[in-house]
């Protein structure tokens, strides 16, 4: 039976949209954003149309990695606002139809955490084994170091206990030891205490690193995936895992449980995600569309979430060093907008160089990938960075809701970007009214998203459009048809594609209006301006375009 319009597989078209409580929206007039501030503008959100939120961490923290160093997993950052916050936040935003997950960061804890805290207080500490010990740790390898700004080593000396300590991040972020039992269990009932509050699943933080990265004693790391996934679906059957798995996609796969599905329910297409930027930057989508061949196809009821920016840098380490210089002279090339050597720290709109007509063609693309599209708060209306604040800090500026900022009525936690990304220029409240916005374009990019599931689940073939600039591509689910094509550059091009099955059909435009008929022989002609993008929905002759989509069972 394939029920798709019942939302038991939601998360297959869902939208999801990250955000941080800390910089979307001031509700105590403290500078810092909280769950009473988030929880008035979730009409903003429903009405924007994303399905799911994705929280970034929100737990008590001492701050030294934008709070994925927690110290308590139980409740909430006071600065955030109280558990009761929370609760209302979440009641209000089930109320507007939206579901939430949180980021998991349970591959560590901050060094201040009480569990570590105590595991260092000595060698027979009950709670020694909660972390990862060395007399003599394996020397270092390069490629493990993930912050070489920062660290040259992943093992830390603890003067006090006299022993190394693995940290895979930051050396006040130890490792978590998940090859002992009472650590998993301890992981596990932190996902039942949010599933019964509310949450729908989780973000899952640095998944390989969490199970495989020199941890001697998990010997099937993978069982610890599956028992996770085992044990939501036991409590609540649509409960996820989003995971951030970066990794070749034939490692990928096992990830998501080898062909039977059953650990992380959805894996962001980090390789796509590369791909699509190597693309815009040559204005050819060949690296994109190579990508979408090569990509597995997910098992049954697991997804791929495509994505173009997230709160990190942008990263571009799976790119050749020679792609990467190419990225980075098309949309970063001064050094302070790149960071550890793989990956450039601005926001989308920025980088393409705020051309409006660019920005609508590469977030259509997102949106017509197939999978789950994801995005950061702010990219809905072409926010910038600011580069003056440090690292990665600079993409997670605070929220621009009116001309004026709008996220707080006393001075910010952070600056807010000046010049012609500044709140004056680009904001909410402005681009409501505004009927050519980004904000317009996202909210029908999203509606139609929605509306055509073929997008999100279908069986998606790459098409050949006869020119390298333009990415053409179908999806096609139970006998209904999406047609898309993306054009890179900034002149128009005519495509001829070739839609076998679809002969004397209309195409109907999703996105603008207009339509066209595909002749007996197959072969259509589409126009396609300067960045131009078409959504086509193919109808069969005498049936209403708005007919012709996937049906329910
Ligand atoms: C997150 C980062 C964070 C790191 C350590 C990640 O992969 O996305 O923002 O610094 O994990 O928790």
């Amino acid at each position: 039976m394939r029920l798709t319009y019942t939302s038991d597989v939601w998360w297959k078209n869902a939208v999801v949209y990250c955000l941080d409580v800390e910089t979307f929206k001031d509700g105590n007039d403290d500078g810092v954003g909280d769950f009473r501030g988030l929880t008035q503008q979730i009409d903003y959100l429903a009405g924007l149309g994303v399905t799911c939120l994705w929280l970034m961490p929100f737990f008590p923290t001492p701050n030294r990695d934008d709070g994925y160093d927690i110290t308590d997993f139980y409740t909430i950052d006071p600065r955030l606002g109280t558990l009761g916050d929370f609760v209302e936040f979440m009641r209000t935003a089930h109320d507007r139809g939206l579901r939430v997950i949180a980021d998991l960061v349970v591959n560590h804890t901050s060094d201040q955490h009480p569990w570590f805290k105590e595991a260092r207080s000595g060698k027979d500490s009950p709670r020694r084994d909660w972390y990862v010990w060395s007399d003599t740790p394996e020397p270092d390898d390069p490629k493990q170091i993930v912050f070489p700004d920062k660290e040259d080593s992943i093992w830390e000396y603890d003067e006090g206990s006299g022993q190394y300590y693995l940290h895979s991040f930051y050396r006040h972020q130890p490792d978590l030891n998940v090859g002992n039992p009472e650590v998993r269990d301890e992981i596990t009932r932190i996902l039942g205490f949010w599933m019964e509050l509310g949450l729908s699943g989780f973000r899952v933080d640095a998944v390989p690193f969490l199970i495989e990265n020199v941890n001697p004693k998990l010997a099937e790391p993978h069982e610890f995936l599956a028992d996770l996934r085992a044990f939501m679906t036991r409590r609540m059957g649509g409960a996820i895992l989003l995971g951030e798995v970066n990794v070749p996609y034939e490692e990928l796969v096992k990830f998501f449980g080898d062909g039977l599905g059953d650990q992380i329910t959805m894996c962001f297409d980090f390789i796509g995600m590369q791909k699509a930027w190597l693309s815009m930057a040559r204005n050819d989508a060949t690296p994109l569309a190579d990508a979408l061949r090569e990509r597995p196809a997910p098992p049954k009821d697991c997804q791929w979430a495509v994505f173009l920016r997230n709160h990190d840098e942008l990263t571009l380490d799976k790119l050749t060093d020679e792609e990467r210089q190419e990225v980075f002279d098309a949309f970063g090339p001064s050094e302070d907008m790149q960071i550890f050597g793989r990956g450039l720290r601005r926001r989308l709109p920025t980088m393409l160089g705020g051309d409006l007509r660019r920005i609508k063609m590469a977030y259509s693309l997102l949106f017509s990938l197939p999978g789950t599209p994801v995005i950061f708060y702010g990219e809905e209306i072409g926010m910038g960075e600011n580069l003056d604040e440090e690292g990665r800090m600079a993409v997670r500026v605070p929220m621009q809701w009116t001309s004026d900022g709008g996220f707080s009525r006393a001075e910010p936690v952070r600056e807010i970007p000046e010049g012609s990304f500044a709140p004056d220029r680009v904001n909410a409240a402005d681009q409501k009214r505004d009927t050519h916005s980004l904000l317009r374009w996202f909210q029908l990019l999203i509606e139609r998203y929605r509306e055509c599931p073929e997008l999100a689940w279908g069986e998606c073939t790459v098409l050949d459009a006869g020119h390298p600039a333009v990415l053409a591509h179908r999806c096609d689910a139970d006998g209904a048809t999406v047609v898309v094509a993306h054009n890179l550059c900034d002149t128009a091009r005519d495509v001829e594609l070739t839609l076998t099955g679809l002969e004397g059909y209309q195409l109907t435009d999703l996105l603008v209006d207009g339509a066209v008929e595909v002749p007996e022989k197959g072969t259509v002609r589409l126009p396609l301006d300067p960045h131009g993008t078409r959504w086509l929905r193919a109808s069969p002759p005498k049936i209403a375009p708005e007919d012709a989509s996937v049906k329910s069972h």
